[in-house]
């Protein structure tokens, strides 16, 4: 269920914290302002949260400096393990996915999440939501940061954009995963039961704030 990219971060996993920091050329704008959208999402994060996609976990140390109890669900084992690495073993960062995950680490009051829901198709992307919204209670938040764009065009323009510059592996990548757009997505929020808003921090990655009506 959205896992079909799990090989490529089994050989990520001990170069993504290098990559983060941007070593890589290709990757440099795709995660500028990482702390800064880590350290947003973390702030906008209330009560207990369980947390998609942990990673390394950068996101979860931020969360847990903020003195917030946190629940990482991450489907790659090297990523899990470099995650207890960083965080130590008695934070609990769990097998699962943005689908598949065990519903009784709820009640949460916050769903959050950061480079990571663009792995599910625009269908799944919703089936995840409509699950969320009945796992929620009302004021319940998901904030999630990706890369997403505002039109169609601006995706198929930054694509032709990341082929002029010879980064092949950025454009690659973009035409291989579910990157969607902001319309999409606020679709799928709003018919959904939640009230979002956008707020972007370079040319890929904005973060959606959703919170349940
Ligand atoms: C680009 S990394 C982001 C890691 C971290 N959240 C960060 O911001 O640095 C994407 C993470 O999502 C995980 N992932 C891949 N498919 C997933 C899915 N379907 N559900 C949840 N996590 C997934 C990967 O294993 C990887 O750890």
């Amino acid at each position: 269920m959205g896992l079909e990219f799990l090989d490529i971060f089994e050989k990520w996993a001990n170069e993504y914290d290098a990559s983060v920091s941007g070593k890589d050329e290709q990757y440099r704008e795709v995660f500028r302002n990482y702390n800064e959208i880590l350290e947003y999402v973390a702030d906008r994060s209330i009560g207990h949260v369980i947390e998609f996609g942990t990673g390394t976990g950068n996101l979860t140390k931020k969360l847990l400096e903020k003195e917030l109890t946190v629940v990482g669900i991450e489907p790659s084992v090297p990523m899990r393990q470099l995650a207890h690495q960083k965080l130590g073993a008695d934070v609990l960062v769990t097998p699962g996915d943005f689908l598949q995950f065990d519903t009784s680490l709820f009640p949460a009051e916050s769903l959050v999440s950061t480079y990571a829901f663009h792995h599910l198709t625009d269908k799944e992307k919703e089936e995840a939501v409509i699950n969320y919204g009945k796992l929620l209670q009302t004021g319940g938040k998901i904030v999630f940061a990706d890369t997403m764009f505002e039109t169609a065009d601006s995706f198929a323009d930054t694509i032709v954009q990341a082929k002029q510059k010879g980064y092949t592996q950025l454009a690659e990548d973009l035409e291989r995963e579910y990157y969607t757009t902001i319309p999409v997505l606020k679709q799928i929020f709003e018919s959904n039961g939640f009230h979002i808003t956008f707020t972007q921090f370079n040319h890929f990655v904005w973060v959606l704030e959703a919170t349940k009506q």
